[in-house]
């Protein structure tokens, strides 16, 4: 059993799939804790329904990046945190975490990386006319998705199709894959850790 933490910052419905499979053990983890930097996002909610501390906390409150990130650091440790799984978190991780969790961080980015990094991923594939696109799960490094990959999964775009329906086609793919590939990710990283 190893402690995460999640990041999010708005609807939190991949926080949902990963607590899923937690309470039907198909992940060795406890959720110790919920991080947030939208105070109101719905993810607060979800977590809060289900009883897992949440940490909110607006970036305009601090004065640079590592000052917030040094708070982040004492509840994370509080919680005792093993592993940061980012899931729809929107802000770049800084020195501060990445240092305190050396190859400790995963996130899942909903594109074929390294093509369509950053904001809108899924309306950057579909103006580029791409006919393939999918979801990566990797680790954070210091830039903009751009950590070693650790899994992928492609999802085709049908002819015609809106972005609101690939969206949809690649959240479903998310969800069944993120927990499956966390749980192997939580092994490899125990054995690290031990
Ligand atoms: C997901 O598409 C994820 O890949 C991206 O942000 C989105 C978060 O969705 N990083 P949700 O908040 O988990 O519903």
């Amino acid at each position: 059993m190893i402690n995460i933490a999640v990041f999010a910052s708005g609807n939190g419905s991949n926080f949902q799939a990963i607590y899923e499979a937690v309470k039907h053990q198909r992940l060795d983890a406890n959720i110790s804790l919920v991080v947030c930097d939208r105070p109101g996002a719905q993810v607060i909610a979800r977590a809060e329904k289900v009883g897992i501390p949440v940490f909110s906390f607006s970036a305009k409150d601090y004065e640079s990046k590592s000052a917030y990130e040094e708070d982040l650091l004492i509840k994370l440790r509080e919680h005792r945190v093993q592993l940061v799984v980012l899931a729809g978190y929107m802000r770049i991780v800084g020195e501060m975490l990445l240092e305190a969790f050396p190859g400790g961080i995963v996130n899942i980015h909903p594109s074929l990386l390294p093509s369509f990094p950053g904001k809108d991923a899924v309306e950057q594939a579909v103006a580029a006319g791409v006919k393939v696109t999918g979801v990566t799960v990797h680790y954070v490094d210091e830039g903009v998705d751009t950590g070693p990959i650790i899994a992928q999964q492609s999802v085709s775009i049908r002819e015609g199709e809106s972005i609101e329906a690939v969206t949809k086609r690649i959240h479903e793919v998310e969800h069944a894959i993120y927990p499956k590939i966390l749980q192997k990710v939580i092994h490899r990283h125990l054995s690290i850790l031990n």
